[in-house]
């Protein structure tokens, strides 16, 4: 009887615990009988599909773990006006639903399907700095498989903020940040995870970037600081983007020209100061480069104030000190020649002390002495614009011949030594302008290489 007793017990124990197990299993199990011959059938899958309004989990005080990643393949536009980045990358979700799950033996080896997102249960990750609506497609998949794995994989075109740093255009890198977090769930609910390393996503990306444009990836990293917002705490996880630009088209269309420009600028320096052509040559040279300048502003950046603003800002300031140089000279030779004022003790010392241009003073007066016959032979070859220009200067010039003559040598010697004051300072003028665009230069080039 006792035996009996125990016999029955065990029996209803076993009994009850077997049917336990089986209505457990059979929960979470989809009944697949018939897959591999009459297609999937949706009944199987419409407890799962009724579900999907709640979050797919069997103890509510067990946070869900959604895994991210992303293949940035394409940077599409950097607005350094507006601060925004614009890229296109494709998102990965994965995650766990542990109420799907079947036999892939009884359901003729499939392993995984793909179910339309309509019917599934999401996760709201969103970009923080994404500064446009979602323009998802609609009618999207995510493949379940058969042990629960879910894994939703979507294009995402991001237009996000991105502080930019414009000084060192066109030589910059830009460091942009892409937050991923739950907008609804705490960390009581829902954590981040990766299922990929960071440098596994930057070497994706760079192999599969559709544009070799502009911008160039150089590297992904991240970070995972929790936030909170009043009493919630949020998980998100930071990918920073570190992105340079190829500065060869910056190069070769502003910096190459307007370096070629100043350097012929800088050579018209070797114009006799007496030729009347160098002026001209100058203001020609100014006006080619405030063209370029217009033509080239469309390549700068729109706001903000570039090291390379300053560069070409400098490029005219050289041209304009050079005209303006011209201008002084061509003037204190004009004095000189005309009426030299009487040549004081300093200028004296000066004149004698000073390592002279050796090409300037021994040959000045067999030039003045020639002087007032060499401009009309010279004139035919002249330019146009100098012509009206002439009968002034000649007059003068043959003024002071006669007054040379009729002087006697000391006419010929007080304005051989201003114009051999005007050569020096003139070479001096050269020397300095040359320092300053070296120096200027050389400050620039320091400022990009840093
Ligand atoms: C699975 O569904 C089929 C009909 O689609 C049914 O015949 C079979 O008994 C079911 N199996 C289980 C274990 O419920
Ligand atoms: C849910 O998980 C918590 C923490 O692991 C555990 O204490 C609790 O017993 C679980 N509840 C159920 C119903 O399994
Ligand atoms: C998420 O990634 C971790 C590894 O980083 C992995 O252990 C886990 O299974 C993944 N979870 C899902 C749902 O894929
Ligand atoms: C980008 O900025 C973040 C923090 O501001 C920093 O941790 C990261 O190293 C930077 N990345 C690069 C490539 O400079």
């Amino acid at each position: 009887m006792e035996g009996g007793w125990l016999a029955k017990g065990g029996l209803l124990l076993c009994l009850t615990v077997s049917f336990l197990l089986s209505g457990k299993a059979g929960a979470f199990t989809i009944n697949c009988s018939g897959f591999h011959q009459n297609g999937v059938d949706p009944a199987g899958f419409q407890a799962i599909f009724d579900q999907k309004d709640f979050r797919p989990v069997t103890n509510y005080s067990i946070p869900m773990r959604v895994n991210i990643s992303f293949t940035l393949s394409a940077i599409l536009n950097v607005d350094a006006q507006l601060q925004l980045l614009t890229s296109f990358m494709w998102l990965k979700l994965t995650w766990h639903n542990p109420f799907i799950s079947w036999d892939p033996e009884e359901c003729g080896q499939i392993k995984k399907l793909s179910v339309t997102i309509e019917n599934l249960w999401l996760p709201d990750i969103f970009i923080m700095e994404s500064m446009d609506v979602d323009q998802t497609p609609e009618g999207l998949s995510a493949y379940v498989a058969h042990d629960g794995q879910v894994v939703y994989n979507r294009p995402v075109r991001v237009t996000s903020i991105c502080s930019l740093d414009i000084f060192y255009f066109p030589f910059d890198q830009q460091n942009c940040t892409l937050t991923f977090s739950s907008f609804l769930y705490t960390v009581e609910h829902l954590l981040l995870g990766m299922d990929k390393e960071v440098q596994e996503m930057t070497s994706t990306s760079r192999r599969v970037a559709r544009t070799q444009g502009e911008w160039e990836l150089l590297s992904i990293s991240k970070a995972t600081p929790k936030m909170s917002v009043g009493s919630s705490l949020f998980d998100q996880i930071l990918f920073y983007v570190a992105i340079r630009r190829r500065p060869s088209l910056y190069v070769l269309n502003l910096l190459v020209p307007s370096g070629f420009l100043v350097a012929i600028d800088a050579l018209s320096f070797y114009l006799p100061a007496e030729n009347e052509n160098r002026a001209p040559f100058k203001i020609t040279l100014l006006l080619g480069y405030n063209v370029f300048l217009l033509m080239m502003n469309d390549l700068l950046p729109a706001s903000g104030t570039p090291l390379i603003s300053v560069y070409l800002a400098l490029c005219l300031a050289l041209m304009v000190a050079s005209l303006l140089e011209t201008i002084f000279i061509t003037y204190l030779l004009h004095v000189a020649t005309t009426q030299p004022p009487p040549v004081p003790p300093w200028l004296h010392t000066l004149l004698l002390c000073a390592p002279r241009p050796a090409n300037c003073c021994p040959t000045l007066p067999y030039k003045l002495a020639q002087g007032p016959h060499l401009p009309p032979a010279q004139q035919p070859g002249l330019k146009e614009p100098g012509k009206p220009e002439e009968p002034v200067r000649m007059a003068p010039d043959q003024q002071e011949a006669e007054l040379n003559q009729g002087s006697g040598s000391t006419g010929v010697r007080l304005a051989d030594q201003w114009v051999c004051l005007c050569h020096m300072t003139d070479a001096f003028l050269f020397r300095l302008y040359l320092l300053f665009l070296v120096s200027s230069v050389i400050t620039v080039i320091a400022l990009w290489s840093t």
